[in-house]
């Protein structure tokens, strides 16, 4: 399983790249805008990341046509080379996600949420499937259900070009578990969920036994 940050924070995406933790980010408008960042520097925020980062990032299209998709999914393509286009499972968005594809723009169909938007993804061209977890779960559905139904028949086909499939929409540890059970190509975490995974209480349990035995034998 490769893990992807999911935000658009630039501390945290050098600090988790620092661990050797990451192989790529995604990003999308909320968390650009939690930044506080202004629409004049999306882009160069993008390429900030970008040089970051050894590994795709997707950054979102807010058009709302297939037209206006395509030609701010161009000019995003053009930030970097390691840039994938974000682009929501809709009708607008599969028309898009056609178009970019066969241009050779990789594209992330995002808010993907059952099994026929996925296979209809990866046929339009997607590089990138981001099927969601946690706003399954925030409407008590299993987000971990749908998501190995969604595993489960993308594997059955082979599309012609590599499909990956990136659990998203993470919200605890424990999710990423389930999916790398389950054999999925990407998990894109925040920030907070993964210190949690690299955090144990028998990890910082047996540290501190270890280094409480080390005065003893500083002191002997
Ligand atoms: C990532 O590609 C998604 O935009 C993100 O995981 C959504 O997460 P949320 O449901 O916590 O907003």
């Amino acid at each position: 399983m490769k893990f992807f940050l999911d935000t658009a924070d630039i501390n945290d995406i050098k600090e988790a790249a620092s661990w050797g933790a990451i192989q790529g980010v995604t990003t999308n408008p909320s968390l650009y805008a939690r930044t506080g960042g202004k629409l004049a520097d999306f882009h160069d925020h993008i390429k900030k990341i970008c040089e970051i980062v050894d590994g795709p990032v997707s950054a979102e299209t807010v058009a709302e046509n297939r037209d206006d998709m395509v030609a701010d999914g161009l000019e995003l393509s053009k930030i970097a080379p390691n840039v994938v286009v974000k682009i929501p499972t809709t009708v607008e968005g599969l028309a898009a996600t056609h178009t970019l594809s066969a241009k050779g723009v990789n594209v992330n169909m995002t808010l993907c949420f059952t099994v026929p938007q996925a296979i209809l993804a990866a046929r339009a061209g997607a590089r990138y499937i981001s099927p969601f977890i946690g706003r399954y779960d925030d409407i008590s559905e299993d987000g971990i259900e749908h998501l190995s139904e969604i595993v489960q028949a993308i594997n059955n086909y082979d599309f012609g070009h590599p499909v990956e499939i990136i659990a998203a929409s993470i919200r605890s540890a424990n999710h990423v578990t389930q999916a790398a059970l389950m054999g999925v190509d990407i998990a894109t975490v925040p920030f907070p969920v993964l210190e949690k995974m690299v955090n144990h209480p028998l990890t910082t349990n047996g540290l501190d036994r270890f280094m409480a035995d080390w005065e003893k034998v500083k002191n002997a």
